[in-house]
């Protein structure tokens, strides 16, 4: 089995074993948050820039201003993503305590999982102005959700080791 060095963040192996060529791939990651030095500049500017698109998002609604809200809005949302995959990748590079580890991740998820109601309610106010009261229940629970993830992340982080080289 020949190897090709191929890719940034994975190692393609080709196989000539079958009737046709067969392409073992571990694909790369979609995205790359921190260097093989351990950067964490990735991490840092994503949760940087999530929490300013929070503030937008939340000063524009009480606002009545939609247009900017309806931008601020989803892009918050889609940073919240873009910083939960920069997080677990940053992980990888530290052990935690398995207990410590179960019980952050329980707050890391339902926060998660909060994000949706905010997003069917937001569609939903969109169309009919009586959704409001629902869509600002689901905003305040989704925050709730969000300090919980981030401050039990941070308690993790405080008890992480590096992980020992590959
Ligand atoms: C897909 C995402 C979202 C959609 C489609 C959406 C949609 C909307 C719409 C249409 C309004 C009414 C604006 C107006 O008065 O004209 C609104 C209000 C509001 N939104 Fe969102 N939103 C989204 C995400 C968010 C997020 C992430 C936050 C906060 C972090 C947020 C906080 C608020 C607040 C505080 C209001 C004002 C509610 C009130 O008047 O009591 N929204 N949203």
């Amino acid at each position: 089995m020949a190897t090709t060095g191929l890719s940034a963040g994975g190692t393609r192996h080709w196989s000539r074993t079958g009737p046709a060529l067969r392409v073992v791939a571990r694909a790369p990651p979609v995205l790359e948050c921190s260097t093989p030095m351990g950067s964490t500049l990735g991490f840092w500017l994503s949760f940087a820039a999530t929490l300013l698109l929070l503030v937008i998002a939340l000063v524009s609604g009480w606002r009545g201003r939609r247009r900017v809200h309806l931008v601020a809005g989803p892009l918050a949302l889609v940073l919240l993503a873009i910083a939960i995959v920069c997080t677990e990748q940053l992980m990888r590079n530290y052990r935690f305590p398995e207990a410590a580890l179960r019980f952050h991740l329980v707050f890391a998820k339902t926060g998660g999982l909060l994000a949706l109601p905010v997003v069917v309610t937001g569609v939903w106010l969109w169309r009919r102005p009586a959704a409001r009261p629902w869509h600002r229940r689901a905003v305040w629970l989704f925050l709730l959700g969000a300090v919980a993830a981030t401050s039990t992340g941070i308690w993790l982080f405080m008890q992480g080791t590096p992980a020992p080289p590959k």
